[in-house]
């Protein structure tokens, strides 16, 4: 990695051997892209378009002739010069006027890369980052932005913030601080995105760029199940396999803007960061404001380079530290089996039966400390129902550590009942508009995570179970979107920060969690997957996938969160059939090899599995602890496949390579297929694990593997293939 400045200063080049990003600052004044994609040697200005005067657009004398500010490619966009298209920034004065310039100042380049107080970010040491810093400035508002660029040794991203201060002597108001923008040429792209529900997250949607903007978001006040913080421009062509990938991603937890608009001459700009609908910020004179991070990815080599290049970047530099790239222990949770109605006799039943077939950690999820069998009290009060539990927590924790397992426990923090002594206590304490109806979500309101208070007592009780040990796991679920977002201590001229302000007071909460318990293993949730995201993984070191475990659904699911996430942070759980969601019966074996390339689990009744069905069972947890070890780590691909009937997912070590392919249907008029592995050695020999049959790494990936008709619907084909020495 390398960052270089030439032409006296004009030209910033950002580069390792994957990817290159060059800057322009023109007149000494405008900092304009010039590109972002393969790695190039050394950036002569080529690709600057050849300027020309349109009619109707305005002129900007710019050392060069001509120039329109309408097709100008800014670094970091305003509104009101001329340039029409999406902004990045707006601030607006004391005056009211939502206006200002950002005039290049200085750029300098250091070792290493910037952590943002208070939020996530990925972490690289001064020798394994470098990073630009380019100071932007309205002097004449006392207005002042720096745009850091980070390279992390040579995976093919840059990594980008900004840095708001107000070194005037008026107060500004921030409205919009995205955390880049990038201009791309014009061609044909494909814009990627990850949408969904509850119980059905991580859905592609796949369409042409089309003039004007596209936006995906939320304003739910987390990231979502309706659309995961990440969208990726892509060449039409572009598959698994093959083609030009431009992939972003938010290192955030709550509402988020990303967009892309293709303007009237095929240019087009991309965009990620805060939502500005719920977002105004105030700085006083003195005072900063730090966006999340967001990365920018290129791929020449398809969706799964991109993923590669996700992968890598968080298994080193963003997941805790006590966790990272290493195995999981194959739990049991109880949410399926035995939903709110949870009782000391039956996490014995059933701990006992999970170690028996060979898992190591019994979950205990919801229901622990309701008054009664639903979702309509005692949230916010965690204290456990005796009644259920005689001897408390510490007593189930005692069972389950006698079966020999570890113990895990559910909690969801940021929720309050309406029915609670807390609520009761503390009606301020939830988020809340005063005077007007509260809206409940699963009967529940949330913490104003804003307050210390509020964070303080979040912080005492769940140390006051964390502090005596029994508690190896903790669930941490959040089950509603945010509404009535009001902070009731926040001024009148602060209002606009407070769905911000919750997530800062999250992560300060969880960054406690962190530092406190490192060797507690943190599970997150939000209903599934609503809260799947890099901000949260920079604290918890796993995520439920998705509400929804039928496998063949969880085929979509997880192929959509391994564009991003890698197979070990995607809880997948093999629970029962017909299924509790979709009422569908797949084979157990299916249900099995849908979850065993991710963070497996089991969520199910054990008593209800028949005698041939435990052994199954303890026959794949076997196998799963004997190659979980040498598959960790390992990479992750997505294959491209003869037709939509199948789906073909492997991981690749030095040593071994495990593949998976599903037959959704049975269809005689299915052609057989060949099934091409990826990432192997040419050269090397692997050897069939099942059959003892040899194959060379080159035939494996040219001609690839072949799977029988199967008679049945949600079919699944394993193998092991070992490299021989
Ligand atoms: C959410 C989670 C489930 C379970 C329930 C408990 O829906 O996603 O896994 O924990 O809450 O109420």
């Amino acid at each position: 990695m390398d960052i270089t400045i030439h032409q006296n200063g004009q030209i910033i080049h950002i580069r390792n051997s994957q990817i290159s990003y060059v800057m322009e600052v023109v007149d000494g004044r405008y900092l304009v892209h010039r590109y972002f994609g393969k790695s190039i040697r050394r950036y002569r200005g080529m690709g600057v378009p050849r300027y020309f005067k349109r009619g109707y657009s305005t002129e900007h004398e710019c050392g060069q002739e001509y120039v329109s500010f309408d097709d100008f490619p800014f670094e970091y966009p305003l509104r009101g010069h001329g340039d029409f298209r999406m902004p990045a920034f707006a601030v607006t004065q004391e005056n009211g006027l939502t206006y200002s310039d950002l005039i290049f100042q200085s750029v300098k380049v250091w070792d290493g890369k910037p952590q943002i107080e208070g939020l996530p970010s990925l972490n690289a040491g001064s020798r394994e980052a470098k990073t630009v810093e380019i100071i932007c400035a309205d002097p004449k508002i006392g207005l002042k932005v720096t745009l850091y660029y980070t390279v992390i040794g040579e995976i093919g991203a840059v990594i980008r913030h900004q840095k708001i201060e107000n070194t005037g002597d008026q107060v500004l108001y921030l409205q919009n601080a995205q955390s880049f923008s990038m201009e791309l040429p014009a061609r044909e792209y494909d814009f990627l995105s990850l949408y969904g529900t509850h119980a059905k997250e991580g859905n592609r949607d796949r369409f042409r760029l089309h003039h004007g903007v596209q936006r995906i978001g939320s304003v739910r006040g987390s990231s979502s199940s309706q659309h995961q913080p990440f969208f990726a421009l892509m060449s039409p062509d572009a598959s698994e396999e093959k083609g030009e990938v431009y992939g972003f991603h938010l290192i955030y937890s709550g509402n988020f803007l990303a967009q892309a608009e293709r303007d009237q001459f095929g240019n087009v700009r991309a965009q990620m960061g805060i939502h500005p609908d719920t977002f105004c910020w105030k700085l006083a004179p003195g005072e900063a404001f730090e966006t999340p991070e967001a990365v920018l990815n290129y791929s020449g080599g398809g969706l799964n380079q991109m993923s590669h290049n996700f992968h890598r970047l968080y298994r080193e530099h963003l997941f805790p530290g006590n966790f990272a790239g290493k195995t999981r222990p194959i739990l049991l949770n109880s949410w399926e089996a035995m939903y709110y109605d949870v009782s000391l006799e039956k996490i014995e039943i059933q701990a006992d039966l999970a170690k028996k077939l060979g898992m190591e950690l019994f979950v205990l999820d919801d229901g622990w400390f309701r008054a009664g069998n639903d979702s309509r009290s005692s949230m916010g009060d965690w204290i456990c129902n005796e009644k259920k539990l005689p001897g408390g927590i510490a007593k189930a924790a005692e069972i389950v550590h006698g079966k020999g397992l570890k113990f895990g426990l559910w909690f969801e923090p940021e929720a309050v009942s309406r029915k609670s002594r807390l609520y009761e206590i503390h009606p301020d304490w939830a988020l809340n508009v005063p005077g007007y109806h509260m809206t409940e979500g699963r009967h529940e309101y949330l913490l104003d995570l804003s307050r210390e208070d509020v964070r303080d007592y979040l912080k005492g009780m769940l140390d006051s179970y964390l502090k005596s040990g029994d508690i190896d796991y903790i669930k941490w679920d959040m089950n509603r979107p945010l509404t009535d977002v009001n902070s009731v201590l926040l001024s009148a001229d602060r209002k606009g920060e407070a769905s911000h302000r919750y997530i800062l007071g999250l992560y300060d909460i969880l960054g406690w969690l962190k530092e406190t318990y490192p060797s507690v293993l943190v599970e997150g949730c939000s209903s599934g997957g609503a809260r799947f995201d890099p901000g949260m993984l920079y604290y918890v070191s796993q995520n439920w996938a998705s509400d929804n475990t039928d496998a063949f659904d969880r085929l979509t699911i997880q192929s959509g969160f391994s564009l991003l996430y890698p197979p070990e942070v995607i809880g997948a759980h093999v629970s029962i059939t017909p299924n509790h969601q979709t009422g569908r019966v797949t084979p157990l074996d299916t249900r099995y090899q849908a979850a065993r390339l991710f963070n497996l689990g089991y969520e199910l009744d054990l008593t209800k599995c028949s005698e041939e069905e435990k052994e199954k069972i303890r026959h794949q947890t076997e196998e799963h602890r004997k190659e979980q070890e040498q598959l960790m780590g390992g990479t992750f691909y997505r294959h491209d496949v003869p037709n939509d009937n199948y789906v073909m997912w492997s991981v690749v070590t030095e040593k071994v390579c495990a593949a998976v392919i599903f037959q959704k249907f049975f269809d005689p008029l299915c052609s057989h297929g060949q099934f091409r592995l990826l990432g192997l050695d040419p050269e090397a020999d692997y050897e069939d694990a099942e059959s003892g049959k040899i194959w060379g790494g080159d035939e494996l990936m040219q001609i690839g593997l072949t799977v029988p008709l199967v008679k049945e619907d949600f079919h699944a084909f394993a193998v092991i293939l070992r490299r021989k020495v």
